[in-house]
């Protein structure tokens, strides 16, 4: 789509791929960066899908709405306009649904899954179960109704770090199931969209020591893997201390009496204590901080949300991230 076509002079988040893979360690806010970024890419007017493939039910659970099924639907409204849809894409449907592309299944693909096949299949073969799932991502983000695609941006709430490289290298993973048939051409049709610059991988961290350091490895692998890093999303953030330095023992006793607070030794110290130690740790969060610049890809912010992330705190990340665009 050319920018004159595009629906409004965007409010909205207007990074250059279309497929936005989102991955990070465990328990860094994967999912609900994922979900900001899918309000982000479609606030101003645009239409984005919101995309699992984990079977946790995950996006569900962050918008308090019904497990969803293997089927889009609408999930919600952007600001300014533009809609979110969500999928949770389930390999075995995703496979029932492939075989039928090709093989013209119909009741025998019901019957297949009734016997178990299905499961075996998924099972047996992660390698096939990737390519099923990224196939249905991909298939979704190339979409076209009357010459006109459905998705203006996918977002992947994808496999975390330790994963990522393996789940995206589909072509390695089936070369070694199939060489030729539809699986392969299924497969090589993937890698080429992954690799090309309609998509981009987001690696999610916290500024801390584990995080950080599989943000550096799964940036490494992806890169020599041939795939395009987006950016590099720092979660959970804090804003700067106000003092530079570390403050005295004599200045907290007077901001104490100042306040009308007590002010006694032990209150004192232990405050003050208290202070050193949060010094201490905004000083490892600037030096994880510099690593993850070092690597040379663009960062971007957000705030650690007091109420965790809500409605209200989605609002808040999709808007930082649009603000940092
Ligand atoms: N910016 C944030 N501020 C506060 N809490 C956050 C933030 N991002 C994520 N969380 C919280 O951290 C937990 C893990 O987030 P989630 O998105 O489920 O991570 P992941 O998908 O990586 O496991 C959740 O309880 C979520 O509400
Ligand atoms: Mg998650």
């Amino acid at each position: 789509m050319g920018a004159a076509q595009r629906p409004t002079d965007r409010a909205g988040i207007d990074w250059p791929a279309r497929l936005h893979v989102v991955t990070g360690k465990g328990g860094t806010g994967k999912t609900s960066v994922a979900a900001a970024l899918a309000l982000g890419l479609a606030a101003g007017g645009r239409r984005t899908l919101l995309v699992e493939v984990e079977g946790r039910q995950g996006i569900a659970q962050l918008f308090g709405t019904e497990p969803l099924p293997y089927a889009e639907r609408h999930l919600v409204d952007a600001p300014g306009g533009g809609t979110v849809a969500a999928l949770a894409v389930d390999a075995e449907e995703a496979l029932l649904e492939y075989l039928d592309m090709f093989y013209k299944l119909g009741a025998a693909g019901r019957a297949l899954r009734k016997f178990g096949a299905i499961d075996f299949a998924t099972t047996i073969a992660p390698g096939l179960r990737d390519v099923l799932l990224t196939g249905k991502v991909k298939e979704a983000t190339t979409r076209t109704v009357d010459q006109r695609r459905v998705y203006d941006a996918v977002v992947l709430d994808a496999p975390p770090t330790g994963r990522i490289g393996r789940f995206l290298n589909v072509t390695a993973e089936t070369a070694r199931l199939a060489k030729m048939g539809p699986i392969k051409t299924q497969s090589d049709g993937v890698s080429a969209l992954l690799r090309s610059p309609m998509t981009a991988v987001h690696v999610v961290t916290l500024l801390e020591e584990m995080p950080v350091q599989e943000t550096v490895d799964a940036i490494a692998e992806l890169t020599s893997l041939g795939f395009g890093v987006g950016r590099v999303i720092v979660n959970g953030t804090r804003a700067p201390l106000p003092t530079g330095r570390l403050v005295t023992e004599a200045e907290l006793t007077r901001g104490l009496r100042a306040a009308g607070l007590p002010a006694s030794t032990g209150i004192v110290t232990g405050l003050h204590h208290e202070a050193r130690d949060l010094m201490i740790r905004r000083e490892l969060e600037d030096s994880l901080r510099t690593d993850l610049v070092d690597l040379g890809v663009p960062l971007v912010e957000l705030p650690l949300l007091p109420d965790g992330v809500n409605r209200a705190g989605l609002e808040v990340l999709a808007a930082a991230l649009v603000q940092a665009d």
